[in-house]
C-alpha cells in the first residue's frame, strides 16, 4: 500500500473520529485491519489507537446508527467462507450493517465493537484451528483474552464424523467465548460433511434472532441460500485429456499427472487454487453392496437405479457413524460385537481404521438392512480437493494435477481410496469428470513479484509450486525462488525432475534443495535439508520472502513448522518463544502460507 493512501485513511479518521461522524463501510473496516498487520512499527500502533478511538460500538448511535453484524469465518478449504459471504450478503440484503473477515484479519478484541457476531469456523489437522483462525484463538484462549459482557454470539461449525474430534475448533470458541462471559444466541449447530441445508437453515434462524423475525420475513428472500449453495458447487463435466504417471516403476508410491480441458466451460482460476472432484464410486465395491442387499443392480430406487446411487451419491469408502450403530446391532461377527462391547472408543477407532462399507456390511447377515434404510444411512458422496499444478498464465484452457493414489492392505484385502483411484486407474482419456474450482485466497503468490519465495512441497506437495514457478517464470518476475522437495527415492519419486531442473537451469528456481529419505541409511527430510541450510534460510525470511508449505498436514507440517523454529532461532539468535513470535508474525503477516492435507 502506498504512503498517500496510508496517509489519506488516517487523515480521515483523526478528522471524522474528531468531529463525530464516522460512517465506516465494510470495506474500509477491512482495509484498516490490513494496514495494522502490513504496517510495523509505530504506523500500525497509531492506526490501531484510532481504530479503537473510532471503532462503531454495541449498540452505539452517536456516531453510527446501526449496530455492525461481524461474519467471521475460520476456513481452509474454503467451506466456511462460503457460508460466512452468504449469510453476510443475505444479511446485508435485509439491511443489518455487516462486517464480514477471515478471523485472522480481526483482533480477538476487536469483537467488543459488534453488536453480534456469528462465527463459521471448519476444523482441521487432528482437531486443529484452520490457519486463518489459528492466531485468533491463540489470543481468545490465553490468559489475557478480553472478557465479551454484552456481546451476542452463535458458532456454526464445519466438520467431519469420521473424524476422532469432530467440529472441535467450533466447540472450543463456543465455549470460551461463553467462558469469557458472551451470551449465545443460538445454540451452536455441528455439521458434518452434508452440511448445506441444515446450515442454510441456521443461517436462517440467526439471522431472524439479529434482524427481528417480522423484519427479516419481510425482506429475506428464502431461497437466496440455498441458490448460493447449488452455485457454489456447481460442477463442470471437463474432459480428461492427459493422464501419465510421474512415479518410477520402482517405486512405492503412484503419482500421476493429469490434465483436464476447460475450454468453453467459463472456468477461470488463479495459480494457488484447488479443484474440487466428485469420483464415481469402485463398481466392485458397488457390485458387493448390491449383492450384500440381495438386489439386481438396475433395481430402482424412487425411480433411479440402485448402481447409478451407489455410483454416485453415496460415500461407500468412509462409513458414516449411524451405519456403524446400525451394523453393530445385527452384527454376527464376534471380533467386531467384542470390540463393539467393550465400550473402548480408541479400540474401536483402531478397529474401524481403513474399513469400507463393504467391510462393514460383510459383519451383518445378507440384507439385514433394507436398501432403503442403507441408502439413508449411507452420507452423500462429496467431492475431494486437488491443488492446481498449473498456472492459468501457461494452460488456459485446462487444469493440471498430480494425484496420489491411496492405495493400502489391510488383512487380507486391498484397498483404493475413491476418488484418487478414480483419477488414476478408472477416468478414461477423453471422458469427463465433475470438477469445479475451490479458491484459495490463503495461498497466493506475494503481489510484488520481486518479493522472494521459499516453496516447501514433499510429494504431491510439489503441486501448487509448480504453478507458482510456472506463474513466475510467465511473468518474467524477478524475486528468487527456493523449492526444497523430496520423497522415498531419487530414482523413481523425483516427480518433474525435467521441469524442475530446465527451471534451475534457466534461473527460474534460484535454489532447489532435494530431500530423499531412503537412498541412505539414515533419514533425510525437507526439514532436514531446511536446518542444514538455516543461515541462508534466515537470511531469505529477513528479507521478506513468503514461505509456503504444502502437503502432508499431520508429519511433515508440524516438522517443518519446527524446523523453521529453530532455523530463526538459531541463525536468529533468539530464544524459541522469541521464534515463535516470528512465525506468529510472519503468520500475521500472510507471509507463511499453508496448503496441507
Ligand atoms: C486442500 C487440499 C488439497 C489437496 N491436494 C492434493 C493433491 O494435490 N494431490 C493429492 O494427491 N491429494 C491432494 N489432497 C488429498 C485429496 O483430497 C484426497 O484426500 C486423497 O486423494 C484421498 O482421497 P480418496 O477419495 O482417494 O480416498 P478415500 O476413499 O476418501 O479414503 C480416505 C480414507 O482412507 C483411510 N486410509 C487412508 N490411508 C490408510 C491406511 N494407510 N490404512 C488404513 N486406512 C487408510 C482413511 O480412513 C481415510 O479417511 C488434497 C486435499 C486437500 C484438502
Ligand atoms: C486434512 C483434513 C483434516 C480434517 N480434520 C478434521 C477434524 O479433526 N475434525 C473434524 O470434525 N473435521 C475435520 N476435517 C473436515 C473439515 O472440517 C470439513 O471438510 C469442513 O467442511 C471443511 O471446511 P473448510 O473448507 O471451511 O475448511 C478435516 C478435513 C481435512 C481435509
Amino acid at each position: 500500500m502506498g504512503s498517500g493512501t496510508f496517509d489519506h485513511i488516517l487523515e480521515r479518521l483523526i478528522l471524522e473520529s474528531t468531529m463525530g461522524k464516522l460512517k465506516l463501510s465494510i470495506s474500509e473496516d477491512i482495509k484498516i485491519h490490513r494496514i495494522k498487520r502490513t504496517i510495523p512499527g509505530f504506523a500500525a500502533k497509531t492506526v490501531e489507537r484510532l481504530w479503537r478511538l473510532v471503532r462503531p460500538s454495541a449498540g452505539s448511535s452517536a456516531t453510527d446508527p446501526k449496530p455492525m453484524v461481524g461474519f467471521l469465518y475460520g476456513s481452509q478449504t474454503g467451506n466456511a467462507e462460503s457460508l460466512a459471504r452468504d449469510a453476510a450478503a443475505l444479511a446485508e440484503s435485509v439491511g443489518i450493517h455487516i462486517l464480514l473477515a477471515a478471523l485472522d484479519e480481526i483482533d480477538a478484541d476487536d469483537l467488543l465493537g459488534l453488536s453480534e457476531v456469528v462465527f463459521f469456523l471448519s476444523t482441521y489437522g487432528e482437531g486443529d484451528m484452520p490457519d486463518n483462525a489459528e492466531l485468533f484463538w491463540e489470543t481468545l484462549s490465553g490468559t489475557e483474552a478480553p472478557q465479551f459482557y454484552g456481546l451476542h454470539f452463535g458458532v456454526l461449525a464445519l466438520g467431519n464424523k469420521n473424524y476422532r474430534d469432530f467440529c472441535r475448533a467450533g466447540k472450543q470458541v463456543d465455549a470460551r467465548l461463553e467462558a469469557l462471559g458472551a451470551t449465545r444466541l443460538i445454540a451452536r449447530l455441528d455439521c458434518d460433511v452434508d452440511f448445506e441445508e441444515p446450515a442454510a437453515r441456521w443461517t436462517r434462524d440467526v439471522l431472524a434472532l439479529i434482524a427481528g423475525e417480522n423484519s427479516l420475513s419481510a425482506n429475506l428472500n428464502a431461497g437466496a441460500l440455498d441458490a448460493q449453495a447449488s452455485a457454489r458447487h456447481r460442477s463442470f463435466s471437463a474432459k480428461l485429456v492427459e493422464r501419465r504417471r510421474l512415479s518410477g516403476a520402482t517405486s512405492d508410491k503412484d503419482i500421476h499427472h493429469l490434465e483436464f480441458g476447460i475450454a468453453d466451460s467459463g472456468i477461470t482460476y488463479t495459480a494457488g487454487d484447488a479443484v474440487g472432484i466428485r469420483p464415481v464410486n469402485d463398481p466392485e465395491l458397488v457390485g458387493a453392496i448390491i449383492t450384500w442387499l440381495g438386489f439386481n443392480a438396475d433395481a430402482l430406487m424412487d425411480g433411479k437405479p440402485l448402481d447409478f446411487i451407489l455410483l454416485r451419491e453415496r460415500e461407500i469408502r468412509n462409513p458414516p457413524v449411524e451405519l456403524v450403530h446400525a451394523v453393530a446391532e445385527r452384527t454376527v461377527d464376534d471380533n467386531f460385537r467384542a470390540v463393539w462391547q467393550s465400550g473402548d472408543e480408541q479400540a474401536l477407532r483402531d478397529f474401524l481404521h481403513g474399513v469400507d462399507v463393504v467391510d462393514l456390511l460383510s459383519w451383518a447377515p445378507p440384507a439385514s438392512l433394507s436398501a432403503e434404510d442403507l441408502l439413508q444411512l449411507l452420507k452423500p458422496l462429496t467431492h475431494r480437493c486437488y491443488s492446481i499444478a498449473s498456472s492459468p498464465l501457461v494452460a488456459a484452457q485446462s487444469v493440471h494435477l498430480t494425484i496420489g493414489s491411496l492405495r493400502y492392505v489391510r488383512g487380507n484385502r486391498a484397498y483404493r481410496g475413491a476418488c484418487s483411484s478414480f483419477l488414476s486407474d478408472r477416468l478414461v482419456k477423453g471422458t469427463g469428470a465433475d470438477i469445479f474450482i475451490v479458491p484459495n485466497q490463503n495461498f497466493r503468490l506475494p503481489t510484488d513479484p520481486s518479493t522472494p519465495i521459499i516453496m516447501v512441497g514433499p510429494g504431491t506437495g510439489i503441486a501448487p509450486f509448480r504453478a507458482f514457478l510456472q506463474e513466475r517464470q510467465a511473468i518474467g518476475a524477478s524475486g528468487r525462488n527456493w523449492l526444497f522437495f523430496g520423497d522415498q527415492h531419487h530414482d523413481s519419486d523425483f516427480i518433474y525432475h525435467d521441469e524442475i531442473l530446465n527451471q534451475l537451469r534457466d534461473g527460474v528456481l534460484t535454489r532447489l534443495d532435494l530431500a530423499f529419505s531412503r537412498d541412505q541409511p539414515e533419514k533425510i527430510y525437507v526439514q532436514t535439508r531446511m536446518l542444514e541450510n538455516g543461515a541462508d534460510l534466515y537470511d531469505w525470511l529477513e528479507q521478506g520472502a513468503f514461505f509456503y508449505l504444502c502437503g502432508d498436514a499431520i508429519r511433515m507440517a508440524r516438522d517443518v513448522e519446527n524446523a523453521l523454529i529453530q532455523v530463526i532461532a538459531q541463525h536468529g539468535g533468539m530464544s524459541n518463544p522469541m521464534a515463535q513470535d516470528y512465525v506468529a508474525r510472519m503468520k500475521r503477516e500472510k507471509r507463511y502460507l499453508r496448503d496441507v492435507y
